[in-house]
């Protein structure tokens, strides 16, 4: 499949066009950001280990039963996916407090709720991605009621799939981002990646932070904790 032009270039992926229409292929880069882009850096190698781990992610959800975008991967750094049209929302899942909630509602990190916790976030960089509720979602016109269901009930099994398979290799998946997109023939699929860029992954023994929190936070070793999350789900 032969890349075209350039789609679409976020933060830390490019996306082409190829001679399918119905085709895409997105390459991940090693651009990290944070704090709406107010800190930036490479992370050498950073989309290699994403480009893997997304894929190994997609590839267990869809065994399971989950629709995505995702078709296959193409080498080390490009992934070919079905073109959807996203909806513009975040979707974001909270099993343990931690990042923007224990901040804004002043929770201690690490504190375990009574229930999952699925916030909406609104894609718009202008506004800082603020968050939002299901009738906002509805309101300005992002999904309708029914859609927003399907989106969530699809959300739910997600975080339950994706909670056994860390269980297992030893990691407490604690929050996630999701996004979801709409197939030509009008067919819901989650779309984006799922990686430690997307998510909060804590080593079970240790609370040790093995994602994007180290880049956030200035912790250091990065790339070596990107490196552990494959090496887990590849052992
Ligand atoms: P938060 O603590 O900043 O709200 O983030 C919650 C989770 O969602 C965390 O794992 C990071 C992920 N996330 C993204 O991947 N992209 C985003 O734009 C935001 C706001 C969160």
């Amino acid at each position: 499949m032969e890349k075209r032009e350039l789609l679409y270039e976020g933060k830390a992926k490019q996306v082409f066009l190829t001679d399918d229409p119905e085709l895409i292929i997105i390459h991940y880069k090693d651009d990290a950001s944070a704090y709406n882009n107010v800190k930036k850096a490479t992370i050498e190698g950073k989309g290699q280990l994403n480009n893997q781990i997304s894929a190994i992610i997609f590839k267990y959800l869809m065994e399971h039963g989950i629709p995505t975008h995702f078709v296959e991967q193409l080498n080390d750094r490009d992934q070919l996916c079905r073109r959807v049209k996203i909806f513009p929302m975040e979707v974001i899942v909270r099993n343990i407090i931690a990042g923007s909630m224990a901040k804004r509602l002043d929770i201690p990190e690490g504190t375990q709720p009574a229930n999952t916790i699925i916030d909406l976030c609104y894609k718009k960089d202008e506004l800082g991605d603020p968050l939002i509720n299901n009738d906002h979602v509805v309101a300005l016109g992002i999904a309708s009621y029914e859609e927003l269901d399907e989106i969530l009930d699809m959300t739910r099994r997600i975080n339950v799939l994706l909670t056994d398979l860390f269980k297992v290799l030893g990691i407490k998946l604690v929050d996630f981002k999701l996004e979801f997109g709409r197939t030509s023939d009008g067919k819901i699929v989650l779309a984006d990646e799922i990686s430690p860029d997307t998510s909060r992954l804590w080593d079970a023994e240790t609370n040790e932070k093995l994602d994007k929190d180290r880049f956030r936070r200035d912790l250091g070793k990065v790339h070596e904790a990107y490196e552990e999350i494959l090496r887990r789900l590849t052992k």
